[in-house]
């Protein structure tokens, strides 16, 4: 680390550098820290450049505010004169409710700050004390080396007496222009809908009260210049790493200051910290990006960055849900591992079915021991058909829950999260373990663990199928325990796989209910919906990205016909949709004609051949003219490839002169683009006259041509352009049926 110290009596502050983004942070004695430049880079400053950006950060003082206008804190502070939302709520007992704090210590990367500071990446860590010596306050703040700004903080019970914390929340401020915010809503089968606003005076506050990071997520909260797009714009994000009860907050108060911010959402006497007990709040991420790409960029590298990092080897999964759902026959089950093998598959996972009393979802969750009834000679017959093939073998959990018929519930109904007398409303005929009780923990994680011991799993699908309600401690007189069984989940997905390092984990919650960047931390992969529909996939997966690269993203092929949907699409769209993530199958491929798996097998092939790129390289998606058009790729690190789509979700492509524009090669350097026509051409293509002649013998290409024959696996010669050409003129784009969608290939020429 690079460090420069220019020491400036009373004044602290600290720049941080790296990513292309720059952080300059006031570290005043009488006032928590403050963010006073979070954005594009400034050349390192100076003591006095940067006394002078602190001055200059001051507001302007309103009529009728406070004498010494308020300048918002990373944790927002009362009696600075902000009337804004505050970071820290909490009392003792209804008294000192508005603590002030003195930084008496604050450090970069262990070094003591005093005067001003700069740096590369690197973390600041402050400590404050308020003046009742009642209360420490940690806060924590990182500049990662892509850019990536992280901060979390942690409140320590000084006194005698108990502390109710009612709230920490952290906060970025966002520069006025930022007038336009984008998030995320959704539902089961939908998840990540974005949702554009107008940042207006007020707050706009996404709470989650789920106990799981919910399908309907705010996910990442944006606020950026008008009109932001994937390569437009400037945009700040930010996105809380927490699996619980969680918010984020967009405000902006009526003097024109602007913040995005999260945290945790406390339940009434959920957190109440006994003396020198404390709380540390998730970390709370904030990108900054030239448009959305650039923003999803620094959080893919960020992942990308982490050890062990995951393999872009990501195995072909077959998922025998969308296949079996709870019919499990060992023949049937032997017969459907058979043709995964053939088409090509690498990882075979059983899911839900195979324990206890589970014949249907009525009954069994809880008892994590194999099913005599269903399987006479426990998994082996299955598990070593399977390994014989060539494959690895996973299975599914669901440990946080249990169904009212199960033995453990019989046996410990007080291990039933509830806040009364009375059990919860149930969700799919079940209701939530308690594991914050070291016998219900222990029971999940010996149950688990004996299984992993007895058979060799390489691959768990963590499910979790239900919103947390009432979830108090029946063992406590039913406090609030979501943050309570937030950690211990947290904990058991740690034990697990500290016993079983080779275990891949994905975190699966009714499809996409479970996503963000904490169980991410004790995860491999998400399932990204439920919904395995190519035409909700192409949203759905677009967005997902935002957060995640697409090696983290469980990515299927379905059956064609969607079982979510009843909608029918051709295997070309089914494959050329999800071979952008962690490739899989769910589809009873018993019933598939032999062309069917020949395509099969011919997309999976494709997937493997681009697999260190489509899962190691830069994500693009382009702005498009058309709301319904979807272009989007993946770009090798050192732009010499790139795969990308043109999916058309509606309609035929309204203007045949529309031109698809490509992002994200090196605009001087020249590559050959050409379709990649995998199996049956799409319906309704009409190809470009770029796209040449087919290179069969015999064959005009033209559209009538591909459209009555539907040939196979065509290789078209394409054209050479540079990247500028791509990126700025574009090139036109096929006409093609809705929901059909056509892939190409660039590759760099010199
Ligand atoms: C919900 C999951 O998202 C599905 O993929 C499947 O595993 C079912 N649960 C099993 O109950």
């Amino acid at each position: 680390m690079h460090l420069s110290t220019t020491y400036a009596p009373h004044a602290r502050s600290v720049q941080l550098t790296a990513g292309g983004v720059s952080i300059v942070i006031d570290l005043p004695q009488s006032r928590l820290p403050a963010i006073v430049h979070w954005g594009a880079v400034l050349p390192e400053l100076d003591a006095a450049g940067a006394a002078g950006l602190i001055a200059a950060s001051v507001p302007v003082a309103a009529s009728n505010t406070p004498d010494v206008p308020p300048r918002p804190a990373i944790i927002p502070e009362h009696h600075s004169g902000w009337t804004g939302r505050p970071g820290l709520s909490g009392s003792f007992g209804g008294r000192l409710w508005s603590p002030r704090f003195r930084t008496v210590r604050a450090d970069l990367d262990g070094v003591v700050v005093e005067g001003h500071m700069s740096a590369a990446h690197g973390t600041l860590r402050v400590e404050a004390i308020d003046d009742n010596g009642l209360l420490r306050l940690i806060l924590t703040l990182e500049l990662t080396e892509h850019g990536l700004l992280r901060a979390r903080a942690a409140v320590e019970n000084l006194s005698a007496e108990p502390y109710g914390l009612e709230d920490l929340t952290l906060a970025f401020p966002v520069p006025r222009e930022a007038s336009e915010l984008l998030d995320f809503a959704g539902q089961h089968n939908n998840e990540r809908v974005p949702e554009r606003r107008p940042l207006r005076t007020g707050i706009h506050l996404r709470e989650n009260r789920k106990g799981r990071t919910g399908h309907d997520s705010a996910y990442l909260l944006h606020a950026g210049t008008p009109g932001f797009g994937f390569g437009r714009g400037e945009v700040w994000a930010v996105h809380t790493a927490w699996s619980g009860n969680h918010r984020h907050y967009a405000e902006r108060v009526p003097t024109g200051e602007q913040l995005i911010g999260g945290g945790e959402v406390l339940l009434p006497g959920e957190v109440r910290l006994a003396p020198h007990e404390s709380y540390e709040t998730p970390w709370v991420y904030g990108s900054f990006g030239a448009g959305l790409d650039e923003v999803a960029r620094r959080f893919h590298r960020h992942l990308r960055s982490r050890t062990p990092r995951v393999s872009t080897e990501r195995p072909v999964t077959f998922n025998v849900w969308e296949a079996v759902y709870f019919r499990h026959d060992l023949d049937q089950l032997i017969d459907l591992a058979e043709r995964a093998a053939a088409i090509g598959a690498e990882r075979f996972v059983l899911d839900d079915g195979w324990f206890g009393s589970r014949r249907d979802d009525t009954s069994g969750l809880g008892d994590w021991t194999v099913s005599d009834e269903a399987w006479p000679d426990g998994l082996h017959p299955l598990v070593k058909h399977v390994r014989a093939l060539g494959m690895q073998f996973g299975l599914w959990f669901e440990p946080e829950m249990v169904n009212l018929d199960s033995d453990v519930a019989r046996a410990h109904p007080e291990w039933i999260m509830a806040s009364g007398q009375e059990l919860p409303i149930e969700a799919r005929h079940q209701q939530v373990l308690n594991l914050s009780v070291p016998g219900a923990y222990a029971h999940v994680r010996n149950q688990i663990l004996a299984i992993l011991h007895e058979y060799p799993i390489e691959y768990i699908k963590w499910d979790h199928n239900r919103d947390l309600i009432e979830a108090g401690d029946r063992t406590n007189a039913g406090r609030a325990a979501v943050r309570a069984q937030t950690k211990a989940f947290y904990r058991l997905l740690d034990e697990i796989r500290a016993a079983h390092p080779g275990v891949e984990i994905e975190s699966c919650a009714s499809g996409g209910g479970r996503v963000d960047l904490r169980v991410l931390e004790h995860a491999d992969r998400v399932w990204s919906s439920d919904n395995i529909d190519p035409h909700d996939r192409q949203s759905i997966l677009r967005w997902t990205t935002q957060l995640l690269p697409p090696e983290y993203m469980g990515s299927h092929i379905g059956s064609p016909r969607s079982h979510t949907t009843g909608r029918r699409h051709d295997l070309a769209f089914r494959a050329g949709t999800a071979v952008f993530g962690h490739l899989g199958v769910e589809w009873d491929i018993t019933q598939a004609t032999p062309e069917e798996m020949t395509e099969l097998r011919e997309w999976i092939d494709f997937y493997k051949s681009q697999r260190h790129l489509l899962l190691d390289g830069d994500v693009v998606r382009m702005d498009d003219a058309v709301d319904h058009i979807f272009v989007h790729g993946i770009v090798s690190r050192d732009r010499s490839r790139a795969v990308f789509a043109m999916a058309a979700t509606d309609t035929m492509y309204p203007d045949p002169a529309t031109r698809m524009k490509l992002r994200g090669l090196d605009h001087d350097a020249r590559y050959h683009l050409r379709p990649v026509i995998i199996g049956s051409s799409p319906s309704g293509l009409v190809p470009p006259l770029w796209w040449g002649q087919a290179t069969q013998s015999g064959n005009t290409f033209d559209g009538r041509t591909l459209n009555e024959h539907r040939r196979r696996s065509v290789e078209l010669p394409g054209a050479v352009f540079t990247g500028a050409v791509l990126e700025r003129a574009g090139v036109t784009s096929p006409r093609l049926h809705p929901d059909q969608v056509v892939l190409f290939r660039a590759d760099r020429l010199d």
